[in-house]
């Protein structure tokens, strides 16, 4: 797998975020603004710099070991705390994919989750018709538990998406208080 980190999103991670906005899967498959909004690299370093002190959300830059470079993103969009859920998402550059980023990437980040977030289900919502990001959810453990019609994804766009997760323990049980 392909040897990267994950640095919490930061200003020097902004001119990585407008290289990603631009690219046509980014538009298709992601809750990215069609068209972006000029500031939404700004934007999102906001949104995340912000759920990072409220705790609802988490960003990271997936950064190449040896170089440093920027080359994508690791995301945790939505976090409940309380449930102790999270859902997760991931965004190679263009030019990094098709050599393990993104799944080396959502294998480190589910890491995180469970360890540092301590959550007991984690989430993947894949457009039905997205074929690499189902293969990197399948390879890092999580399972296809259903589609979803016609879900409101952003302005301009429902699709038919599936529900990928993983699960702290095989089983959870609901223990009632006797
Ligand atoms: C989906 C995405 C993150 C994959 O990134 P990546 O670094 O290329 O992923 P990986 O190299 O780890 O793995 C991709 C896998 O999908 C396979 N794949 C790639 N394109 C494919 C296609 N069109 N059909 C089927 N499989 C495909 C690759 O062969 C690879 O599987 P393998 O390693 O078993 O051969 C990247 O394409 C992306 O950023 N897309 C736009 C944003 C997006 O869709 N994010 C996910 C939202 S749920």
């Amino acid at each position: 797998m392909h040897t990267i980190r994950l640095d919490p999103l930061g200003e020097e991670h902004l001119d990585g975020l407008a290289a990603l906005v631009d690219d046509p899967d980014v538009q298709r498959f992601t809750r990215v603004p069609v068209p972006p909004p000029p500031d939404m690299p700004r934007r999102w370093l906001a949104r995340y710099e912000q759920g990072r002190l409220d705790g609802s959300c988490e960003g990271f830059a997936v950064v190449d070991r040896g170089t440093g470079a920027f080359l994508g993103l690791a995301l945790a969009p939505a976090i409940d705390q309380e449930g102790r859920t999270a859902e997760l998402g991931y965004v190679v550059a263009p030019g990094a994919r098709g050599r393990g980023v993104a799944s080396a990437a959502l294998s480190q980040l589910t890491d995180w989750a469970l360890s540092e977030l301590g959550a007991l289900r984690l989430e993947l919502i894949i457009d039905v018709d997205n074929a690499a990001s189902k293969r990197v959810a399948g390879r890092c453990g999580y399972e296809r538990e259903g589609m979803l019609r016609s879900v409101h994804v952003k302005q301009g766009l429902r699709a038919d998406v599936e529900m990928w997760a993983r699960l702290a323990e095989r089983r959870i049980g609901y223990t009632q208080a006797e």
